[in-house]
């Protein structure tokens, strides 16, 4: 299945029990928990209605998938990974995807997140896109990560509190100092991740590279329904990224899973 036919399938799944009012009305409230009321994500707030799961499969998902495809085919060496991809926070797979499409030879995805509906989702958008990968019901800032080639944390960091985005910032470190690649990807709004410059130093001692991003795009037609409906407006896809290539011998492939 093409990206084009994930699309209608995540229509069809999520438009059967809502109306597409609903899920405008749901996604309004989304973009401000998201903004706004940033205080509320760490109780699972973002994904509490069937509204707001559906408005981040439709909308975020999709718009997620196309932004880390984007950064992913200009950051030198984050097409050719050559190895399994863990996705930290997956949600509904969207960011995994969107980098493992990118990808010369589309890695194995081990897709890890607490919620799950999200894994259950990303589990379909592997399927449906015909990836190779698993997710399954994961706490990334307690349970043992998989073994990966690389590491992808995508507007992951932000929905943890100061207390345990430390946790995965230094376990993401450990996997960047053992020669994995490590890719996270915020907002680009610096009032969402004022902690960014600070919390990246680490990474940049390290050879990691920062970036800000801008994309024009053409935003696929459900997508620019909604956003227009929401009143968003979404002209171009940002973000900020920091990349860590790593070593590219399979030698250096991290082995230790906690
Ligand atoms: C904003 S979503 C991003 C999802 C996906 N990475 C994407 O870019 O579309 C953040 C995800 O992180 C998950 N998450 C937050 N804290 C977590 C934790 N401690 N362990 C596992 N997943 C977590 C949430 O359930 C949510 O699916």
């Amino acid at each position: 299945m093409d990206f084009l036919s994930w699309l209608t399938a995540l229509e069809s799944r999520h438009l059967a029990d809502l109306r597409f009012p609903e899920v405008t009305k749901a996604l309004r409230a989304l973009s401000s928990t998201y903004v706004e009321r940033r205080g509320r994500l760490g109780e699972g707030a973002a994904l509490a209605s069937a509204g707001k799961r559906a408005a981040f499969a439709l909308f975020y998902g999709p718009l997620h998938a196309i932004l880390l495809r984007a950064i992913a085919t200009e950051l030198p060496g984050a097409t050719a990974i050559g190895g399994p991809l863990a996705d930290l926070g997956c949600g509904t797979g969207a960011a995994g995807v969107g980098w493992a499409m990118a990808c010369e030879h589309p890695p194995i995805l081990h897709g890890l997140d607490r919620h799950p509906w999200a894994v259950t989702e990303a589990n379909l958008t592997y399927r449906e896109l015909g990836l190779r990968g698993r997710a399954a019901v994961a706490d990334i800032t307690r349970d043992p990560l998989p073994v990966g080639r690389a590491y992808l944390a995508a507007f992951t960091l932000n929905e943890l509190g100061g207390e345990t985005r430390p946790i995965l910032l230094s376990r993401l470190l450990d996997r960047a100092q053992r020669g994995a690649a490590v890719l996270i990807v915020e907002p680009l709004a610096t009032r969402v991740a004022p902690w960014w410059s600070r919390e990246m130093a680490p990474f940049r001692a390290l050879g990691g590279r920062l970036d800000e991003w801008r994309f024009a795009c053409a935003l696929p037609p459900l997508v620019a329904k909604l956003d227009r409906a929401a009143g968003l407006r979404h002209t171009e896809l940002t973000g900020r990224s920091m990349w860590i290539a790593g070593a590219s011998t399979s030698a250096a492939t991290p082995t230790a899973s906690s």
